[in-house]
């Protein structure tokens, strides 16, 4: 088993991120030897402001250990310092199809109504995706629903690259996705995911607020009239009442059904403080050390240097089979 996940450096870490994955990154680390990284490679798909990037890469940094992310147990690692993911990326461009890429929804979300001017970074991004994990023969991939699609792709990539050149040089991933966070939504609209991009503050709770601004957001996220029900089948056609529900079981470490149990009949203005209170109480002591540890900028550093080196180490094997599979010529 080799756990392997990573995240873009294009903001704050938030809600939507931590309890869709970050949650069982660190869960995971007790059960694997794992590679989790920034990815920073990734985000100059539509990323531009230099200073802001390297901000963004130690604040994630800081973040992603201050979540649990043990940099001594775990390989923790920015993109940009293993040359074989963009390596491996440009070979398996090889045998990725524009027609595969054409179906990427991310792809068509990002780019927008102005395609013909988005990067062709943001093109190709699920085929530097597919070398990220190939790379390490990962086996599992923790993420969120979001990522199903490209995961798949991952998968067809590795099984026409091994077909094609007749060796088994990568192992066939399997996406890890969690049950009740999958997707969590804006807490302004219960159809939209919680994102970074989404330009109102008030649809996310990030890792960096603080208390007030917690009790704030949660008070003021949109919900209907209706009590909680006392069955998950019931909060159909209740989308804010079920994104809701989601994250209070997924921070309590508990299930949909047990807290409707606990909370059926009352209306929000009871659940809303209750819900409050308790992501305050596991996000805070998250919140406390991020900030701490986002001021060591010397010290994140040293952590990615080292995250590198192993990193680097478990690449080559896999680099070397790709380019030897291809018939490419290199000196030893
Ligand atoms: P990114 O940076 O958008 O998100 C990081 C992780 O958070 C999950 N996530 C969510 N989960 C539940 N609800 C939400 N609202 C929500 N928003 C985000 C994402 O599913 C993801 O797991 N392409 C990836 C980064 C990446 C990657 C990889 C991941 C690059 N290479 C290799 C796995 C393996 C991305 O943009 O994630």
């Amino acid at each position: 088993m080799r756990v392997l996940s990573g995240i873009q450096t294009t903001g704050n870490l938030h809600l939507g991120n931590y309890l869709g994955a970050i949650k069982n990154w660190v869960k995971m680390q007790d059960e694997a030897e794992c590679l989790y990284f920034l990815a920073d490679l990734h985000a100059i798909s539509i990323h531009n402001d230099p200073a802001e990037l390297t901000r963004n890469t130690r604040d994630m940094a800081a973040a992603l250990i201050a979540s649990g992310i043990d940099p001594n147990r775990s390989i923790l690692f920015n993109q940009a310092q293993v040359p074989a993911h963009p390596e491996l990326a440009w070979l398996l461009n090889g045998t990725a199809r524009i027609g595969w890429l054409n179906r990427m929804t991310q792809f068509k979300e990002k780019s927008g109504k102005n395609r013909e001017s988005a990067s062709a970074a943001l093109y190709v991004y699920p085929v530097l995706q597919a070398a990220d994990i190939l790379l390490y023969q990962s086996t599992h991939v923790p993420v969120g629903e979001d990522q199903r699609q490209h995961l798949e792709l991952t998968r067809d990539i590795a099984i026409k690259f091994n077909q094609d050149f007749g060796r088994d040089v990568f192992t066939i991933p399997d996406a890890y996705i969690p049950k009740t966070a999958a997707r969590i939504m804006s807490l302004r609209d219960g159809t939209a995911k919680m994102s970074k991009s989404d330009p109102s503050d008030m649809s996310r709770i990030n890792l960096a607020d603080d208390t007030d601004t917690i009790a704030q957001k949660i008070r003021k996220a949109k919900t209907d009239p209706e009590p909680l029900p006392d069955n998950e089948d019931a909060l159909e056609g209740r989308p804010e009442a079920r994104n809701l529900v989601n994250i209070y079981a997924t921070l309590a470490d508990t299930t949909p059904e047990a807290v409707l149990a606990q909370y059926a009949g009352q209306g929000f203005g009871q659940f809303k403080p209750a819900l409050a209170d308790l992501m305050v109480t596991v996000l805070g002591p998250i919140t406390a050390r991020y900030n701490e540890l986002r001021s060591d900028t010397a010290q994140l550093d040293d952590y990615l240097a080292l995250g590198a080196q192993k990193a680097r180490t478990l690449a080559q094997p896999t680099l070397d089979a790709a380019y030897d599979a291809l018939g490419l010529v290199r000196g030893r």
